[in-house]
C-alpha cells in the first residue's frame, strides 16, 4: 500500500508555524508533490465546530480535563477523515499542531500528567508524524508577534506558556529522531531553508 508522508508543525502561539507551512506546501507542490495542508483543533466539519468551543472566551471556566478530551476527540476525528486517508493515497500533509500540542499544553501547561498521552494515543491509533518541525520562541516574544485578538489559550498568564515551552523542550529531548527544533527567532527565509533540507532527507 502506498504511504504519503505526514509532516507536523508544532510552537508555541506566534511562532511561525502558519508562515512555514504555507512555504513548504508552495515548494513542495513546485516539485509536483501533492500536499494537503490541514489544521488543529479542527480541520473537519466537526472539529471546526469543536475549535470555535475550545477556544472561544465564552468558556472561562472549561476543565482542564475537558479542554484535553475535546482536543482529543477533535483530532481521532480529523485523522480518520482527513489524514489517513490523504496518506494511504501517498500524499504529503501538512498538519499545524497536532498531538505534541497536547501534550505541551495540556500535559504541561495544564499539568494533567501522562492521562494527555493516554487519551490520544486511543485518538490516533498509532497515526504518528513521520517529522515534526518545532518552532522555539520564548512566549513573551512570540505574543508580540500576535496581531489579532488572543483566544482562550493565549490569555492565559506566563507561567502557563512558559510551562508549554518547556514541555516543548522536553518533546523535542525525548524524540530526537521525529522532532526537529528550530530557533524560532531565525529569519523566515532561513527557518524555510532548514525544514526544506529536513524534507528532502525523507520525500
Ligand atoms: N521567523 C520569523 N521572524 C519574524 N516574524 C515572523 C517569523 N515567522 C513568522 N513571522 C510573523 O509572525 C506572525 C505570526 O506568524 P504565524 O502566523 O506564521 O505564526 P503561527 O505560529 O502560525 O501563529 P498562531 O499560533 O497564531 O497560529 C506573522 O505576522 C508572521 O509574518
Ligand atoms: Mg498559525
Amino acid at each position: 500500500m502506498e504511504r504519503g508522508i505526514f509532516i507536523t508543525f508544532e510552537g508555541t502561539d506566534g511562532s511561525g508555524k502558519t508562515t512555514q507551512i504555507e512555504i513548504l506546501k508552495t515548494v513542495l507542490e513546485k516539485m509536483g508533490y501533492n500536499c494537503i495542508f490541514t489544521r488543529e483543533p479542527g480541520g473537519t466539519l466537526l472539529g471546526e465546530e469543536l475549535r470555535k468551543i475550545i477556544l472561544s472566551k465564552d468558556f472561562g471556566n472549561m476543565l482542564p480535563e475537558t479542554e484535553a478530551m475535546l482536543y482529543a476527540a477533535c483530532r481521532a476525528q480529523h485523522v480518520e477523515e482527513v489524514i489517513r486517508p490523504a496518506l494511504k493515497q501517498g500524499k504529503v500533509v501538512l498538519c499545524d499542531r497536532y498531538i505534541d500540542s497536547s501534550v505541551a499544553y495540556q500535559k504541561y501547561g495544564r499539568k494533567l500528567g501522562s492521562m494527555v498521552e493516554k487519551i490520544n494515543e486511543f485518538a490516533i491509533h498509532g497515526t504518528m508524524p513521520d517529522k515534526t518541525f518545532l518552532l522555539m520562541l520564548d512566549p513573551n516574544k512570540s505574543k508580540d508577534r500576535i496581531v489579532r485578538e488572543l483566544d482562550r489559550l493565549e490569555s492565559e498568564p506566563y507561567e502557563y506558556h512558559d510551562r508549554v515551552y518547556k514541555g516543548y523542550e522536553k518533546i523535542a529531548e525525548e524524540n530526537p529522531d521525529r522532532v526537529v527544533r528550530i530557533d524560532g527567532e531565525k529569519s523566515i527565509e532561513c527557518i524555510a531553508e532548514i525544514i526544506i533540507e529536513e524534507v528532502r532527507k525523507i520525500i
